[in-house]
Order: C-alpha cells, then sequence, then structure tokens
C-alpha cells in the first residue's frame, strides 16, 4: 500500500505559525517540512498557532481564544469507565474479526478512532489537514509508552481518502468509517470548542457524497451524521442506528 512519507501541505498554510520558547528540534523539523514561521518569543501574527510546550503540541485559534490539546492517554482515562459495546458507534460496526482493518477516512481528532481502537480493532486514521495529521501523529507517539498494545493497532496517514482508498487491498475486506464535517448552523448551539477549532480551519465544501460513495463501492461503511442531518447521498443503506443527536448509517458494499 503507498503510504505518503511527506506531509500535504494547502493554501491553509498561510494562517499558521509554530511558537516554542525553548529549542526543539521537533518542532524545527516541523516548520520546515510545513513551511511556515517558526517563533519563539513575542506575539505571533498569523490566525491559528501550533504551540510546543515539551511533548504537548496544542492549536490556538487566536480570533477566538480557543486552544485544543490533542491527548489520547487522557481520553484512554475516561473512555475505560465506559462499556464501549453500548456506544452506538460499535454496535454500527456490527460483529466484526478483531483483525478487520478500519479505515477511518474523516480521522479529525481521532476521538471516533480511538473509540474503534480502544476495542480491539486495527484503525487507521485518515486526515488531510496537516495541521490535524500533526496533532493526531503526536497523540498517537504518546500512546507508546503507556499503552503499547493500542499504539499498535492504529496508523495515522496524512493523506486525501478520495485518493488513498485506491491503494486499499479489498480482499482483506476492510470497513469505512466516515464523519464529514458538518456547515455551522447560524441558529444551532454552540458546539464544543475542539468542533469549533475544527469548523474553523476545515474545508467546510469537502465532498463528502462523493467519497461515501466511492467507500460504499469498496466495502462495508458506517456514516456518521447529526441526526437532523438525516443520510447524505441517497444511496441505499442496510440500517441506521440512531441515538439522541447522532446518527449512523450502514452501508453494505454496493
Ligand atoms: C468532522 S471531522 C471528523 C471528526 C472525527 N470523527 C473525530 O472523532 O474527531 C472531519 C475531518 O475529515 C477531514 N476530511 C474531510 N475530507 C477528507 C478527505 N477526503 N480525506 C481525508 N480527510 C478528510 C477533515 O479535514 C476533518 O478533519
Amino acid at each position: 500500500m503507498l503510504v505518503k512519507k511527506q506531509i500535504i501541505i494547502n493554501h491553509y498554510m498561510k494562517d499558521f505559525s509554530i511558537f516554542c520558547k525553548e529549542t526543539n528540534e521537533k518542532a524545527a523539523k516541523l516548520a520546515v517540512e510545513l513551511g511556515i514561521r517558526l517563533i519563539d518569543h513575542g506575539e505571533c501574527s498569523t490566525r491559528f498557532v501550533i504551540k510546543f510546550v515539551e511533548d504537548l503540541i496544542t492549536l490556538l485559534d487566536t480570533k477566538e481564544n480557543l486552544e485544543i490539546e490533542l491527548s489520547f492517554n487522557g481520553q484512554i482515562a475516561s473512555l475505560r469507565t465506559k462499556n464501549l459495546n453500548s456506544e452506538n458507534l460499535i454496535k454500527a460496526l456490527g460483529k466484526i474479526d478483531l483483525n478487520t482493518k478500519i479505515y477511518d477516512l474523516t480521522a479529525g481528532l481521532g476521538r471516533d478512532a480511538l473509540i474503534m481502537a480502544l476495542k480491539g480493532y486495527r484503525v487507521v486514521m485518515i486526515e488531510k489537514h496537516p495541521v490535524l495529521y500533526v496533532l493526531l501523529k503526536n497523540a498517537h507517539q504518546n500512546l507508546l509508552s503507556d499503552y503499547p498494545d493500542i499504539y499498535s493497532r492504529i496508523e495515522v496517514v496524512n493523506a486525501d481518502s478520495a485518493c488513498f482508498i485506491q491503494d486499499i487491498k479489498m480482499e482483506d475486506n476492510p470497513i469505512f468509517y466516515l464523519d464529514p464535517m458538518f456547515p455551522k448552523r447560524a441558529k444551532s448551539a454552540k458546539v464544543k470548542k475542539e468542533m469549533q477549532v475544527l469548523q474553523n480551519i476545515c474545508d467546510l465544501s469537502d465532498n463528502a457524497e462523493d467519497l461515501l460513495k466511492l467507500a460504499v463501492s469498496k466495502g462495508k461503511t458506517v456514516l456518521k451524521r447529526p441526526k437532523l442531518a438525516g443520510e447524505l447521498s441517497g444511496l441505499k443503506y442496510h440500517h441506521v442506528i440512531s441515538g439522541t443527536k447522532i446518527s449512523f448509517f450502514v452501508f453494505e458494499r454496493s
């Protein structure tokens, strides 16, 4: 399978810089890879700032004064108090072999993918936004010492899933998972700060419908949608599992 080693740089990078007080090789390397400025003191003039503090990387939206930190280690502690079998996401995946690979085509902050990995599945997190990829990669790396088993079940890839999916071996019966960005609604209650930052940095005009059709043509696919939004493409789904706010549509291979 072709795994892209080089970070995809997109036009959004002009809005980003990296801030790090101490000399930090990782930060310096990333600045070169992303082609953005590394600042070690004073104010950053870009809207978004990737901040390095020792092992932690955070993302600051200076306009909204929102800062998010991505730590899988922290999330695992609270996820472990839940019965994952009662999560609708896990119910939607159905009965699958633990060796089945699940491709999260829209990894975002990796929350859903982490639940799947914690349940014992092998998960490939595919994220096209270079900064989200960096946050995911760092959160994944930090799993290694405390949770080597979970670490080993996860891969993080920086790619456009519509391209990446072409190289996946279908004889292994992979499962695809899709949680497309949902446009901000003026009247909706304030979403969580993580989702707000995601909405501010991501391209909301992504063609999720095409990605869904592509995924369904290749294998079993689970689509997550706000309950009120309904299904996305008009494709025939096999069944749907709904909670109070979220629905998971399950499609069998077309
Ligand atoms: C709503 S978020 C997903 C949130 C995720 N389920 C979670 O638990 O954190 C959607 C993400 O999909 C990414 N995305 C959209 N289209 C993509 C594509 N074609 N390839 C890879 N990533 C994509 C966006 O950059 C965004 O980060």
